[in-house]
C-alpha cells in the first residue's frame, strides 16, 4: 500500500471516534486532509468543527461544515490530528506543517485525542524529525541560543510565518529521552509560544496505518 492509501485508511477509521451531532476538533496536515474529506461525505454528521489552522478551516468550509470559535465552547468530545513522529507511549512531535500552537490549544480542550498516522511515523524515540518551535519574531536569536544550550541545532524555517504571525525554529539533534520534561523546558524559554512536543498531553488513541490493516493503540494508564 502507498503512504496515501495508509493515510486514507486511518482517516476512514477515525470516523468511528466522531460523536454524532457534536462539535469536534480538527488538526492540520496531509493525513488530516483525508479525514476532512471523510467528514465531507456526510457533513451533517457533526454540528461543526474547531479548526487548528486557516487551511483546515478553508477545507472544512468547502464541505459546508460550520467553523466554530473555540471560545464559544468549554470542551470538545474529540480532536483528530496527524503526527510527524509518535512513540508507543503516544508522545508525539507535531508542527511539520507549522500549525503546532493552535493544534496544542485545540487538543488541550478535547476529552479524547485521536492521532491518525501511517506506520512511517512510529519511532522508538522522538527526535529524528527536527522539533518545530514557534517563536515571537523579536525573540528568535535569544530562543535559538537557549536551544543550543539544550543540545539542539535550530534553523529558522525560511519564508514561513504561522497563522499567529510568528516564526518557526526547526531544532535538529535533540536527544528526546524524556519528552514531557523537554516540552516543559522549551516552553519555559522566554519568547517561545510553544513547541511541537505533545507529551504532557499526548494522544489517547493512535490509529496506525500498516500494510496489514489499521492498528488501534490506546494510551496506557500511568
Ligand atoms: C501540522 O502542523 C502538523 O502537526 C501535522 O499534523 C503533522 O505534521 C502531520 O502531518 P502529515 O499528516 O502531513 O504528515
Amino acid at each position: 500500500m502507498t503512504n496515501d492509501e495508509l493515510k486514507q485508511a486511518v482517516a476512514a477509521a477515525a470516523i468511528a471516534h466522531v460523536v454524532e451531532g457534536a462539535i469536534i476538533g480538527v488538526g492540520t496536515g496531509s493525513t488530516t486532509n483525508f479525514f476532512i474529506d471523510e467528514l465531507g461525505r456526510a457533513p451533517s454528521r457533526i454540528a461543526g468543527a474547531v479548526a487548528s489552522s486557516e487551511r483546515t478551516a478553508e477545507r472544512l468550509a468547502r464541505y459546508g461544515i460550520r467553523i466554530v470559535d473555540l471560545n464559544e465552547l468549554t470542551e470538545l468530545s474529540v480532536y483528530v490530528d496527524g503526527a510527524d513522529e509518535i512513540t508507543a507511549t503516544l508522545a508525539m512531535i507535531k508542527g511539520g506543517g507549522g500549525a503546532l500552537t493552535r493544534e496544542k490549544i485545540v487538543a488541550a480542550c478535547a476529552r479524547k485525542f485521536v492521532c491518525i498516522a501511517d506506520e512511517s511515523k512510529m519511532v522508538p524515540m522522538l527526535g529524528r524529525f527536527p522539533l518545530p518551535v514557534e517563536v515571537i519574531p523579536m525573540a528568535r536569536g535569544h530562543v535559538a541560543r537557549e536551544l543550543v544550550k539544550l543540545g539542539g541545532q535550530p534553523h529558522a524555517r525560511e519564508g514561513f510565518i504561522t497563522d499567529n504571525g510568528n516564526v518557526i525554529l526547526d531544532v535538529a539533534g535533540l536527544s528526546i529521552d524524556n519528552p514531557a520534561r523537554l516540552e516543559a523546558a522549551i516552553n519555559n524559554i522566554v519568547g517561545v509560544v510553544t513547541n511541537g512536543l505533545f507529551a504532557i498531553r499526548g494522544a489517547d488513541v493512535l490509529l496506525l496505518g500498516t500494510s496489514s490493516g489499521v492498528k488501534s493503540v490506546m494510551r496506557s494508564a500511568t
